[in-house]
């Protein structure tokens, strides 16, 4: 067995350290804002949940939403998913009942005109109108929470306000007198819980038969992190991860499901009643109290800079989304404009002086900000070299970040935001992915990561995979500048996409095991990374292979499949996109446009129904891809070849794809087949004007270059024979026996390494992925003090933390004394756990 050897060269660092590596993406996504960080108690407390996303229509029953694009959305009338619906009593307006009162929702006389709805409730002697909150609300033992509310009254009353458990206990109560208004009129009350509970109830009574319109409500606790509003224990959670910087507000919620639905900065500043809604794609929608100014005040109460993502003119591109109209996008850009003027303006500006209504005359710190989120194309090139060149004359000192690599459109590109959702496989396999980088830069923003695919979820496994591809980035961290794992926070009531670092419910909140594993990282940091070199054990990467064949256009016919040496059935074959028919006189399979669905299977067949019902029978998407995927199980070695004839300009792939296992990893959202195959990390042969590459196709890959490519002679006037022979090592490729090209598979490390160091300590992170503890021999350049510390994480790869054993997964600390070997230099040997990710810090003598 290879000896691990680590030698470090303290007296020769690399480069200084980025010291804003590690930070935080927030995204309103799980409720993680309403409900969560900002923590109002009331569910639905504008009305609005019910409303048909403006510019959207919805199927009869509301259970789906559809926008311009035909992108769906589950709705279930303003409750959102399907598992929230079955959780809570039926209502017609989400969140809200009433006892012995009846209740209807307005769409006229609201309480301004960002306001939508409003709620008319007529009670009768001694009724009541309630709300459920957020799966329960919860108070503490004498907590103090705050109501108030817009409302016209018809009769002088008197109010009760009651926080009452499901079999009618009280646990705190205040009563207010109300006089007769026409118009809106704003009440205040302050409501002390006398004892702890979490399934609370917030209840209003009226003392005789009388109508009320409510315009806007809220109940928020008085104690909150700074004074300033959101909710502490998760605030300090943040704290914890040692970050240095905070993303927000997205994410695909900036772009937002169409124009009508864009975080646009002006909808989320100023007082909440008067910001405007917006039905975010993670199926509920928000009252943006939690804002441009809330969060800004959230990165100054936690030491953090702002990392701002502006709309830059589109809506998500994932979403069937699109650019906006040149007159919108430049709404936008003033929008980006007035963004930075409340940030950054003096009290004299137009925005500035909101700023100081809003309480922070001074301006705050804006150090970054993102030109959109996940849009490409030349649609995105054309708006970021906008929204760049206008916004950089403005702010010359913010530093702006792009969603693409736009410096190879020739744009000038500071930071380019690139995204990993991967399988763990794909994690370990791509430490050293930032080795190759060009390093003129742009700098890199690793914007969003996780493991996301695999055999587990929110696992010890997936916090190692990461841990390991986060030792690459700090060995890299001369361009890669920032990171952030994505998304930050899931209310465990209400997942729309998991994992997530940080769950939480309405009362608690734990990390999984990536969140201790990343601030463990973050929490070590010095001034300069030294020069590292590891030695020793290494592994084939793991393999499971699914054949398939990709090609740009119809012209493509194919027969004889075999895999492994076996006749491949044609009920074995699936095409993603685009139809696959056989064709008995040329007696092959052919490719071919037309009538193509995207092929969503939805969450269970009440959905599906729905779907199949409502999008099909109105629509009809062109993909021009088709994509045929051969089932034949995954498996270790596989080779896949077929006989096929197409014309000399159709660009086609040939691949044995790596596919991730099942898991309900990602997003609530529907799934096409394509996105069960999506994180696949596979090589792909490709065949494009005579030349063939072997490559991974990624978002972010650069184009293939000239020297990658190997010339390949076709006859294409025939049928020929294509072969793929692939296992754990490699891949060869062949054209009627010859072999065309072919490509090693580099073996990765079993453990990883990553250093750095300040004028007085070492700093070595560690990561074991294996089963097995491993002898590890460090080696240092210089002398250190005998006594060392280590913290470290470990746990079995399905180890999670959970509500009942948060800290499952959590570091630990110890100290020891280290033997040298009698030798010049330092040299020690430690055991490094099975299953680990350790910090090893040392004193520098
Ligand atoms: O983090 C969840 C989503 O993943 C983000 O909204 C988006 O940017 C990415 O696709």
């Amino acid at each position: 067995m290879a000896q691990n050897t680590i030698r470090i060269e303290t007296k020769n660092p690399r480069f200084a350290t980025a010291p804003e590596l590690y930070g935080l993406f927030f995204e309103d996504i799980n409720h993680a804002a309403d409900g969560g960080l900002y923590p109002e108690r009331l569910r639905n407390r504008a009305f609005e949940d019910s409303l048909v996303p403006e510019g959207c229509e919805t199927d009869p029953e509301h259970k789906i939403y559809i926008n311009d694009g035909n992108w769906p959305g589950v709705f279930n009338h303003g409750e959102g998913m399907d598992e929230w619906l079955a959780a809570v009593p039926p209502t017609e307006i989400p969140a809200w009942y009433t006892e012995n009162a009846e209740m209807t929702l307005l769409q006229a006389g609201t309480l301004n005109q960002n306001r939508k709805a409003a709620l008319q409730v007529i009670f009768n002697q001694g009724g009541a109108l309630k709300n459920i909150g957020y799966c329960g609300i919860h108070a503490d033992t004498g907590e103090r929470t705050r109501f108030y509310a817009f409302l016209k009254v018809q009769k002088n009353c008197t109010l009760t306000f009651e926080l009452t458990a499901d079999d009618g206990t009280v646990f705190g109560t205040e009563s207010i007198k109300v006089q007769a208004s026409t118009d809106y009129q704003r009440i205040e009350a302050g409501i002390t819980c006398r004892q702890e509970c979490s399934a609370l109830s917030f209840v209003i009574r009226c003392d005789c038969r009388n109508e009320i319109i409510f315009g806007f409500t809220s109940l928020m606790p008085e104690h909150t992190l700074c004074g300033h509003g959101l909710r502490e224990d998760l605030a300090l959670q943040l704290k914890n991860t040692h970050s240095k910087f905070i993303r927000f507000p997205g994410g695909c919620v900036v772009e937002g499901i169409n124009e009508q639905n864009t975080l646009a900065f002006s909808k989320t500043v100023g007082p909440v009643w008067e910001r405007p809604s917006a039905q975010l794609m993670w199926h509920y929608r928000t009252t943006n109290g939690l804002g441009f100014h809330e969060y800004m005040q959230l990165c100054e109460d936690l030491g953090m800079e702002a990392l701002y993502v502006l709309n830059c003119g589109m809506s998500c591109q994932a979403r069937h989304g699109k650019g906006f109209p040149e007159d919108v996008t430049k709404k936008y850009l003033q929008e980006a404009l007035n963004a930075l003027e409340y940030a950054l303006g003096s009290t004299d500006s137009r925005w500035g002086s909101l700023r100081a209504a809003m309480g922070h005359p001074e301006p705050f710190r804006l150090k970054y900000v993102e030109i959109g989120n996940e849009n490409f194309g030349p649609e995105y090139t054309e708006r970021y070299e906008l929204f760049y060149r206008t916004l950089k004359e403005a702010y010359p000192g913010i530093i702006f970040i792009s969603n693409g690599h736009t410096e190879r459109e020739g744009l000038t590109t500071e930071i380019v935001d690139e995204h990993y959702y991967n399988a763990p496989e794909f994690f370990l396999e791509n430490t050293d992915m930032f080795e190759d980088y060009p390093r003129e830069g742009p700098d890199i923003f690793l914007g969003e990561y996780a493991v996301n695919g695999g055999k587990t979820i929110a696992s010890m496994e997936c916090a190692l995979a990461e841990a390991a591809f986060l030792t690459g980035v700090e060995k890299n961290q001369d361009i890669v500048r920032l990171s952030a794992y994505a998304p930050l926070m899931q209310n465990s009531d209400y997942t729309a996409w998991k994992p997530n670092l940080i769950v939480f419910n309405n009362h608690t909140v734990y990390g999984i095991p990536s969140y201790h594993a990343i601030s463990l990282m973050a929490k070590y940091r010095g001034e300069n990374v030294t020069s590292l070199s590891l030695t020793g054990e290494t592994e084939p990467p793991a393999y499971t292979g699914i054949p398939g064949i990709l090609t740009e256009k119809e012209d493509f016919w194919f027969k004889n499949v075999m895999v492994d040496g076996r006749p491949v059935q044609q009920e074995e074959m699936e095409a993603i996109y685009g139809e696959l028919r056989y064709d008995v006189e040329e007696q092959a399979y052919r490719m071919i446009f037309g009538n193509h669905r995207h092929h969503y299977t939805g969450k269970n067949d009440v959905w599906n129904k729905a779907f199949e019902d409502f999008i099909y029978s109105n629509s009809s998407r062109e993909v021009p891809i088709l994509w045929t995927m051969f089932h034949t199980g995954e498996k270790d070695e596989t080779c896949f070849e077929f006989d096929a004839r197409f014309a000399a300009d159709n660009s086609v792939s040939f691949s044995v794809f790596n596919s991730c296992g099942a898991s309900d990893a990602g997003c609530n959202e529907p799934r096409d087949a394509e996105w069960n195959r999506r994180r696949i990390r596979n090589q792909v042969w490709q065949i494009k004007d005579e030349k063939s590459a072997l490559r991974v196709p990624r978002i972010f890959e650069k184009p293939v270059s000239e020297a990658e490519k190997v010339p390949t002679c076709i006859d294409y006037t025939c049928y020929n024979h294509y072969r793929i022979v692939a296992d754990r090592f490699g891949y060869c490729c062949y054209i009627n026996d010859q072999l065309i090209i072919e490509k090693k598979q580099p073996l990765h490390p079993v453990l990883h390494a990553s250093c750095e160091m300040t004028d007085t300590k070492v700093y070595l992170k560690v990561v074991n992925v294996a089963a097995e503890e491993k002898e590890l021999t460090i080696e240092l350049d210089t002398r250190i003090e005998s006594g060392i510390q280590i913290e470290y994480i470990e746990g079995s790869p399905e180890d999670q933390n959970s509500f009942e054993d948060p800290e499952h997964i959590a570091p630990k600390m110890i100290s020891m004394d280290v033997a040298f070997d009698a030798s010049e230099e330092d040299r020690f040997q430690v055991t490094v756990p099975p299953y680990s990710v350790s910090v090893y810090s040392f004193t520098k003598q």
